[in-house]
């Protein structure tokens, strides 16, 4: 297993529920939100995944920002909620998502070790570069990779395709990262070495490509590539 990732040149990351936890969005307002928070929450991303595959399929491309606008309009109004400056608030919020607690020492361990690194996300790429500069990972990332340059989202393949032009490299020669069961199989059927993030406990989804591992966190990722922390 070890011996097949030393060809590894590229570590590559998912962005929305990998990096940055989708859920402190709402968190950071859940007081004005009561007992409905973790309800739109949840709908709000299962809607903004939903219209990313849908949209792609029409072949109607519009870009994370105007997705994830329209999901929350949906997860509100689902929940009988009008409130203009809360939606407001709330995409905002979009903007400044908390990293998982292992986030900064990972990406740290892997910048003092020169393994590349890149977010690779269906994100906007000015939504993705507030991101990573409001959580301060910008400054540990070789590149942040958007799919704007090619209008169309995960799991198509052409996604994918994005990191090893960026860097020159063959799929096999990028692990990569995902807490989206959806997306690590996407990108296994790429032909990257993956690491299914399994934050959640959710089941193995049944499609072509299955992830090479399987973790809780991105603390597996230093085990797999032999790095100690500092
Ligand atoms: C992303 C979504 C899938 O960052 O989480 O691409």
């Amino acid at each position: 297993m070890i011996d097949s990732l030393a060809d590894i040149k590229v570590c590559a990351f998912d962005a929305y529920g990998t990096l940055f936890n989708v859920h402190s969005a709402v968190g950071a307002h859940r007081e004005r939100l009561g007992e409905q928070a973790d309800g739109v929450s949840l709908l709000w991303r299962t809607k903004q995944l939903e219209y990313t595959w849908l949209r792609s399929l029409m072949r109607d491309y519009v870009d994370f920002w105007q997705v994830t606008g329209d999901a929350l309009d949906y997860a509100l109004d689902a929940n009988d909620i009008d409130n203009a400056e809360l939606r407001d608030d709330l995409m905002q919020a979009y903007l400044k998502l908390k990293t998982y607690d292992e986030v900064v020492p990972v990406l740290s361990a892997l910048q003092r070790e020169e393994i590349k690194t890149a977010v690779l996300s269906n994100g906007a790429t000015q939504m993705l570069d507030a991101a990573n500069r409001s959580a301060g990972i910008d400054e540990l990332l070789d590149a942040s990779i958007s799919v704007d340059e090619i209008r169309v989202f995960k799991p198509d393949p052409r996604v994918y395709e994005l990191v090893t032009s960026k860097f020159s490299v063959e799929p096999q020669e990028v692990l990569f990262q995902s807490s989206n069961a959806w997306d690590a199989a996407g990108a296994a059927a790429f032909g990257f070495k993956v690491l299914w993030v399994n934050r959640f406990g959710q089941r193995p989804e049944r499609l072509p490509a299955r992830p090479d591992y399987e973790a809780t966190d991105l603390n597996r990722l230093l085990e797999l590539l032999k790095i100690n922390f500092e």
